[in-house]
């Protein structure tokens, strides 16, 4: 028997992360460790990171100074509070989180949740802080338990992890390493798990998810196109998403999937960065601004409806102004349904961090606004687009007024409609009658409700 103990995630980031999260809650289960959403109340708090935002690292050292109080009171009253940091911003600062917060027992990296429970056993039997944020040899995905808690309607399925494509801002591969797949028989297997547990729509993640390449059940790979092939036979799921994805990697296999598999939705996001070829040079993108029309190009023709969605990011060093209107020129030219934009900020260990051409925050600032004002129109006009149309919405919980559901479209939209809460997990068609710049109201077609899409 296990004694009852609380266990408290604070997620940042990405999806990833939420998925990480999980998974960490997955292996602890078995030493008796609970989730609550209480810090206060809790034995062991996991501060799982991102390094992706400006200043994350100090945004984390703050929330560890607020738990300091915590786990001291934990202490007095005779308790003891494990208070471990994961995820990128330790995968990137390692032994400093430790000097700088001594407070802290455990800084694990994102390849070594499923040591979890020896750190956990370490940190409890000697004073000091353990560090682990070694890329090991064996895979995390080989040691973890299987997922035991279930998504909801909409699930997400970590696929592939790690990036070798080193662009010259980003940390991923830094953080999270190089690229691994996991075997194409172990997502399905849990693709299986998840869609018995309720999951109608399946999100397939990985920083680089679309460089997918797992060993294929019968020998050889599978790449992404032909693994959502097989993802389309599982029974239950009427969705499959990818995110996120490079444009280098988006190979025929994978447009023949879009072409061919309706359950594969008609939205992609494919993040390019930037509108002008100087910039991708210098990004190390390893694409021109004419490969990613291109791209975009053959997957319109496979799939007419496909809407795009994509990540700029403004002020990279070195950016002139002409550079920057050739990004608002890529924008027009595409028409996105919904864009990401950040202004360029230093990573440090990053080439792009020490490039003399630093453009002043100002000029990044008034970019930033103009691209924006270009993006944002452009999701109205997508959203009010299908105003008149019929969409298919998968039911995913209560909405904010009586009798309303909330759903998403095909193009990740959120729907309200009216709808008994018995459909909540339903996909069913809605007649779009109001757009708003950040969702649609629908009204449901009384029909049958459909099974699958
Ligand atoms: N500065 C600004 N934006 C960045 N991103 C990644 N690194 C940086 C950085 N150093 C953005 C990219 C990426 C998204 C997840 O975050 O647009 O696609
Ligand atoms: Fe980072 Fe994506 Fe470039 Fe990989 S492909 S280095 S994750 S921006």
């Amino acid at each position: 028997m296990t004694s009852a103990k609380k266990l408290y995630i604070k997620t940042y980031g990405c999806q990833m992360n939420v998925y990480d999260s999980a998974r960490m809650a997955d292996v602890l289960a078995p030493l008796g460790y609970s989730t609550t959403e209480s810090p206060r109340e809790a034995d062991m708090v996991i501060l799982n990171t991102c390094h992706i935002r400006e200043k994350a690292a100090e945004k984390v050292f703050s929330e560890l100074g607020r738990l300091k109080p915590l786990k001291e009171a934990t202490r007095r009253r005779g308790g003891r509070m494990i208070l471990a940091v994961a995820g990128c911003v330790a995968q990137a600062e390692g032994a400093e989180i430790l000097a700088r917060a001594p407070h802290v027992d455990i800084v694990l990296g994102p390849q070594t949740y499923h040591r979890l429970p020896e750190l956990v056993a370490t940190a409890t039997r000697r004073a000091g802080g353990v560090l682990d944020t070694e890329f090991p040899v064996e895979s995390k995905f080989d040691h973890l338990p299987d997922a035991s808690a279930p998504q909801g309607v909409s699930s997400f399925l970590t696929i592939q992890e790690g990036c070798d494509k080193f662009c010259t801002f980003c940390v991923v591969p830094y953080t999270r390493g190089a690229e691994f797949s996991r075997p194409a028989a172990e997502v399905l297997d849990e693709a299986h798990r998840q869609a018995a547990a309720g999951a109608r729509e399946i999100t397939l993640l990985g920083q680089n998810v679309n460089a997918y390449h797992g060993a294929a059940p019968g020998g050889g790979e599978w790449g992404l196109g032909r693994l959502i092939r097989a993802l389309a036979d599982v029974p239950g799921t009427a969705r499959i998403r990818y995110a996120t994805s490079h444009p280098r990697d988006v190979d025929d296999e994978l447009v023949e999937a879009h072409r061919d598999v309706t359950r594969l939705m008609p939205f992609l996001h494919l993040p390019v960065q930037s509108g002008s070829d100087r910039v991708l040079a210098a990004m190390n993108r390893r694409h021109t601004t004419a490969d990613y029309l291109g791209t975009l190009e053959r997957l319109r023709r496979a799939r007419p409806e496909i809407a795009f969605s994509s990540d700029f990011i403004v002020g990279y060093p070195g950016e002139s102004e002409r550079d920057f209107e050739a990004t608002l020129a890529l924008v027009r030219e595409v028409g996105f349904a919904q864009s990401f934009s950040f202004k360029y900020s230093a990573r440090p260990g990053t080439p792009a961090a020490t490039e003399p051409d630093q453009i002043p925050d100002e000029v990044k600032s008034a970019r930033l606004a103009r691209l924006q004002e270009l993006l944002e129109a452009q999701q109205r006009t997508f959203n009010r687009s299908q105003v008149g149309r019929t969409l298919d919405v998968l039911l995913e919980r209560p909405g904010r007024h009586p009798g309303q559901l909330v759903g998403r479209s095909p193009y990740l939209q959120p729907v309200h409609v009216l709808a008994p809460a018995r459909l909540v997990g339903a996909l069913v068609p809605a007649r779009i009658i109001g757009a708003e710049p950040n969702s649609l109201a629908g009204e449901r077609i009384e029909c049958e409700e459909r099974i699958s899409a």
